[in-house]
């Protein structure tokens, strides 16, 4: 009884909410959001796959199969001789962490301007992180990871940011120098080539990551890439027993429609802007520490297969077009370009407000919200995070804090939107100096 009476509830108020989202699309001038941050661009062969794990047609093809054929492929497209899918770029991170020998109480140095994925993986394994600043274009600054280094620091994680590259030769040569490990994170940088070969193959281990959002985009996934055999030996054991998760059904067609509905809906992208501006998207976080590591799903591992070498080819077009884009948000008197424009990979475009911070910030979510344009501010420092943990916190984070309150990202997807954004760009700024006037 009570069960169909919350069943009752739940089936109203989706009617209800699903109501209020066309209510809203028909008040709003731009009734959907026109440029999201981040929807897969799936071709037909991964919708086919998608549809296949939905009707259970996938299973021509074996779990130890699929996973030998991404395995091999990532070894040979980035160029590193051993491979392991891992569930998620994290735990991607995990795995190397655990595979290189790190023990609870050893230091990780890694950028304070980062993804919370980064520092994760270290807090649950109990080792103690250092953050290193970040230089002006938001990829780590060897100087600043001079200063903070010290003899016995087991690891240097080196995440290339929004498409850009790492000065990953002097940070290497650094680590050697003191007899640090490096992780070369490519999770948002896949395709771009650093002096090492792809991004990725660079370090003592590297991972990838195959997120909704990534420039190649299962469901979830990542990988583990070394050319050291002591380490991939040990990673193989780590990983031993862990069982080859699957999706459901039901999970794969939510996320679809999510992903469907996301570009469609003002509601959810107003939902999220709300529970941002109630700071529940700072909420502290909770670690429970733990050295599991999951593995890659088949549907996961089908859907990389399908557009890896397709990704890595089609690099060209995005240059070129995030020259030209470049180029143009020179033009714009309030911005700065934060993106290096010979290296492009990844649908983010980070850019930083000059000088007027206080007076432009808010007006400018509003104004591009209302061109369906979704911006999002960027990375919360990782040191925040510590300090509200109470765990003493070292490092430099000067900049990376800067940084918080004046970088803003917009997508940028080379084909379809970027110069409705330019337009919108371009009327702001009018819309900015008329103000000042
Ligand atoms: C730089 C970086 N490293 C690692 C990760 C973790 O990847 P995943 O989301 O697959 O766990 C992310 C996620 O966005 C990332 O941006």
């Amino acid at each position: 009884m009570n069960n169909s009476i919350n069943n009752y509830r739940f089936a109203k108020f989706d009617i209800e909410f699903l109501d209020a989202t066309f209510h809203l699309q028909s008040i709003f001038p731009r009734p959907f959001l026109r440029a999201p941050l981040g929807v897969p661009s799936w071709d037909q062969i991964q919708k086919k796959i998608i549809l296949g794990q939905i009707l259970n047609k996938n299973s021509q093809i074996s779990y130890s199969q699929a996973m030998d054929i991404f395995e091999k492929m990532i070894c040979q497209e980035i160029g590193s001789r051993f491979c392991i899918g891992t569930s998620t770029g994290r735990d991607a991170i995990k795995l190397s962490l655990l595979a290189m020998g790190l023990k609870t109480g050893d230091r990780v140095i890694l950028p304070d301007f980062c993804c919370l994925s980064v520092l994760t993986p270290v807090l649950e394994l109990g080792l103690v992180p250092v953050f290193a600043d970040v230089a002006s274009d938001l990829q780590l600054d060897p100087k600043s990871v001079q200063r903070v280094m010290q003899e016995g620091d087991k690891v240097l994680i080196v995440p290339h940011l929004f498409g850009g590259l790492a000065p990953m030769g002097e940070l290497i040569k650094m680590a050697r120098d003191n007899g640090t490990m490096v992780i070369d994170d490519a999770a948002q940088a896949i395709g771009l080539k650093h002096s090492s070969g792809y991004a990725g193959s660079g370090g003592d281990c590297g991972i990838l990551s195959f997120g909704l959002f990534k420039p190649v985009s299962a469901m979830g996934g990542g990988a583990f890439i070394t050319d050291d055999e002591k380490i991939y030996k040990r990673a193989k054991t780590v990983i031993k027993n862990t069982p080859g998760k699957e999706f459901s059904t039901a999970a794969i067609v939510k996320i679809y429609l999510k992903m469907v509905w996301r570009r469609w809906s003002y509601a959810l992208f107003l939902v999220h802007r709300w529970r941002q501006q109630r700071g529940e998207s700072q909420e502290p976080i909770k670690i429970f520490k733990n050295q599991m590591v999951g593995k890659i799903s088949k549907f996961d591992a089908m859907m990389v297969v399908s557009q890896l070498k397709n990704a890595l080819q089609d690099k060209e077009g995005m240059k070129k077009s995030a020259f030209f884009f470049a180029s143009r948000l020179k033009e714009i008197p309030y911005l700065a370009s934060l993106m290096q424009k010979e290296a492009v990979g990844f649908p983010r475009w980070p850019v930083e407000f000059v000088d007027s911070k206080h007076a432009v910030y808010p007006d400018f979510f509003k104004f591009m919200l209302k061109h369906g344009i979704e911006v999002q501010a960027a990375y919360r420092p990782l040191h925040s995070y510590i300090k509200e943990m109470g765990v003493p916190l070292e490092g430099e984070y000067k900049k990376s804090l800067d940084l918080y309150n004046k970088v803003v990202c917009f997508p940028f997807d080379s084909k379809k939107n970027d110069a409705k954004i330019l337009s919108c760009l371009e009327q702001f700024s009018a819309k900015v100096q008329a103000d000042k006037r």
